[in-house]
């Protein structure tokens, strides 16, 4: 992939996970597109550091990713940027706990579609442009896609329906474009910060004892963007081992 042109999409980029992948990509010399929901004030930031270092080389799109038609249009306006997509980065999502009490049909909409309609159909929206470059899609999926974390059914069943998009949208988009998943274990913790007692109790169950960092997922993007040819409908674990179960 030539870094020079290339353009990448990243959902959910404003902070955290998504903000690391924007600045190392574009370290890389790849073009960034930020998209955000809320964070405004952290996108605009992050492009004005991103366009003091190379002019004309990031832009923002705000766009609520819960709604099909939105998603679309989020689509629409970063093509409309640069007429070009070559990483698609789906990796925004909302994250909360939903007791089987207390879920409500907002919650599922929410949940559902933050992780899985809106990347659905963002990508469904980039596919001419995704193949015209030969193009890649990576999506944020979660250890918990496959082994449930206890009050969160909702956010499981949505990540679940996650790995499974990427696995499908793989054999449907090949040989033009690869689609591949990232599932990170204890990378970044939920704001707010869980209690100490609670985060011994996830650490104790991480084999390399200690949680990860926004990097470990940087590193797995680059690699799958640059330098794995041949690797489609994977979904790589980052998690320190604790998808192993101890
Ligand atoms: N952090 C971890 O340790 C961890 C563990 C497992 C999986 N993951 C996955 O890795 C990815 C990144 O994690 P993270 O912790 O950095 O993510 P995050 O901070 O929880 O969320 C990223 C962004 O998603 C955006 N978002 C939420 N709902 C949205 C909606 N309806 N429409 C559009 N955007 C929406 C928010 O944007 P605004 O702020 O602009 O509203 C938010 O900043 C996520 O897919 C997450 O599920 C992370």
């Amino acid at each position: 992939m030539n870094n020079k042109d290339s353009v990448v999409l990243i959902t959910g980029a404003a902070k955290r996970i998504g903000a690391s992948i924007a600045r190392a990509l574009h370290a890389r010399g790849y073009r960034i597109i930020i998209h955000y929901r809320h964070s405004q004030t952290d996108a605009q930031k992050s492009i004005n550091e991103l366009n003091q270092q190379r002019p004309q080389s990031a832009h923002i799109i705000q766009g609520d990713l819960s709604n099909a038609t939105q998603a679309q249009a989020i689509g629409q306006q970063a093509l409309a940027i640069w007429d070009r997509i070559d990483v698609l980065i789906n990796n925004a999502s909302s994250f909360y706990p939903t007791s089987l009490d207390s879920a409500t049909e907002q919650d599922w909409d929410q949940l559902f579609g933050s992780n899985l309609k809106g990347p659905f159909f963002l990508t469904k929206t980039l596919i001419p442009a995704l193949k015209k470059q030969q193009g890649c899609v990576i999506n944020l999926v979660d250890i918990h896609a496959e082994k449930p974390l206890k009050d969160h059914p909702i956010y499981c069943i949505a990540k679940a329906g996650v790995a499974m998009m990427t696995k499908s949208l793989a054999k449907e988009l090949a040989p033009e474009i690869r689609v591949n998943g990232i599932s990170p274990g204890a990378i970044l913790w939920p704001e707010p910060e869980p209690s100490a007692e609670a985060k011994g109790k996830i650490l104790s169950k991480v084999p390399l004892q200690k949680i990860g960092e926004s990097n470990d997922i940087v590193q797995t993007a680059i690699f799958l963007i640059e330098q794995a040819p041949y690797i489609s409908g994977q979904i790589i674990a980052v998690d320190g081992g604790r998808s192993l179960g101890m």
